[in-house]
């Protein structure tokens, strides 16, 4: 039986054009932001500068903090959020995509949190110590995919001798406001659309995959998430000025991953946690990993849960299910979410993520540092089923 409590304050203003509202949805925080980017694309865009411009017409001054990089590193975010301090910021604005809205979250609880930083993550075997304060945030993503505009997650990489990619959930880090304008992500390139687009399927997916049994309303809140990206993110990935299908996956990103889909689901994502251990040690793109994965996961889980797959199957992509065996079914729909996935060009095999070669030894290396994050009291890494050390690597290898 489901039991859930659900919250989830952030204000969303959401539209073509809604950034030039950043200013009045910004002004009762404070005078002051600090305004976290990545690497230089909005300023080439030109969204840094109009950003910049609004907030300042609403009489907000802007402390700049760039160089977010993909997969955050907390080194990164302890110095912007010593930024931060020394230039009394009232607030944290994450312009970017889900790294810099992830950093932006971390930075504005690190400005109070008392102690070292990494107690605030989660990590197997110890209890985190969740930050109970933060700046006021606000996200404007110009990516649509993680979904951390509208949630109160964010994934960053320890990157001190404990090397973990890994994640913090807390109360505090809900944004007051998301600022989500499609027009901003028309410039994302075709490779990088289409990985956002993976990264949002993989959070439907592996809710609608790993939940509890008994959850209709959820299951249909899902597939019907799933089958708009099914038709919606080709058009996006095909031609990217088209302003509707950027709207409709940018929609679909924050639906996927704001808790309305997982709520009563008492859910896990296990690929994701697999996905983190490859991003961390190549730095691969988060979207392009799960792609890989993915339908491996699937193939693997198939044999545990053949109805719920079936199910996934029948109803997702219209597959006939008389006379079928539950399982040929399953396999027939995964195959099918592995073929969209291709057409839209993402990777779907290991070998293609420019790894090099890849050995017995590294699949082993992998399933371990997987385990880091996150584990049952038998050691396993919960999910439907949960997942021993070998059944990564069995995972791993039909990535291969
Ligand atoms: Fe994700």
């Amino acid at each position: 039986m489901m039991a859930f409590e659900f919250y989830n304050p952030t204000r969303l203003i959401f539209g073509a054009g809604s950034l030039a509202q950043l200013g009045k949805a910004a002004r009762p925080y404070g005078e002051r932001a600090l305004l976290v980017i990545g690497r230089g694309s909005v300023k080439k865009s030109g969204t840094f500068d109009r950003a910049v411009s609004i907030l300042e017409e609403a009489g907000i001054s802007v402390l700049e903090f760039s160089g977010i990089e993909p997969n955050p590193r907390l080194s990164t975010i302890t110095r912007a959020a010593e930024v931060a301090k020394k230039g009394k910021c009232d607030m944290v604005i994450g312009l970017g995509g889900g790294s810099v809205m992830d950093a932006s979250k971390i930075i504005a609880a690190t400005v109070f949190y008392e102690g070292d930083p990494r107690d605030m993550f989660t990590r197997a075997g110890k209890v985190p110590r969740l930050p109970e304060r933060a700046l006021p945030i606000i996200t404007v993503p110009t990516l649509a995919a993680t979904g951390s505009e509208m949630n109160n997650g964010a994934v960053a990489t320890i990157d001190d001798e404990e090397k973990l990619k890994t994640y913090v959930r807390a109360e505090v880090l809900y944004p007051r406001v998301a600022v989500v304008d499609p027009e901003l992500t028309l410039t994302v390139p075709k490779d990088h659309t289409a990985y956002g687009i993976s990264d949002i399927l993989s959070h439907l997916a592996e809710s609608y995959l790993n939940g509890i049994d008994g959850t209709p309303i959820q299951d249909r809140l899902a597939e019907g998430v799933i089958m708009t990206l099914l038709e919606w993110g080709p058009k996006a990935v095909e031609n990217g000025n088209d302003l509707e299908a950027r709207t409709q996956v940018q929609w679909a990103s924050i639906v996927a991953w704001n808790g309305w889909i997982q709520a009563g689901t008492d859910t896990t994502l296990p690929v994701h946690m697999i996905e983190h251990t490859l991003s961390a040690l190549y730095d691969i793109p988060h979207g392009a990993g799960l792609a890989v994965l993915m339908p491996a996961w699937m193939r693997f889980a198939a044999r545990f849960r053949p109805d719920r797959f079936a199910q996934f199957a029948r109803r997702i992509f219209g597959l006939p299910a008389t006379g079928r065996d539950k399982l040929s079914l399953a396999i027939e729909g995964i195959d099918k979410y592995e073929e969209f996935l291709r057409s839209i060009g993402c990777p779907t095999r290991l070998s293609e993520l420019g790894i090099g070669k890849i050995t017995d030894e590294m699949l082993f290396h992998w399933a371990e540092e997987s385990l880091r994050v996150r584990r049952d009291e038998e050691g396993r890494l919960p999910g439907r089923p949960p997942l021993r050390k070998e059944d990564i690597v069995e995972i791993l290898r039909m990535a291969l």
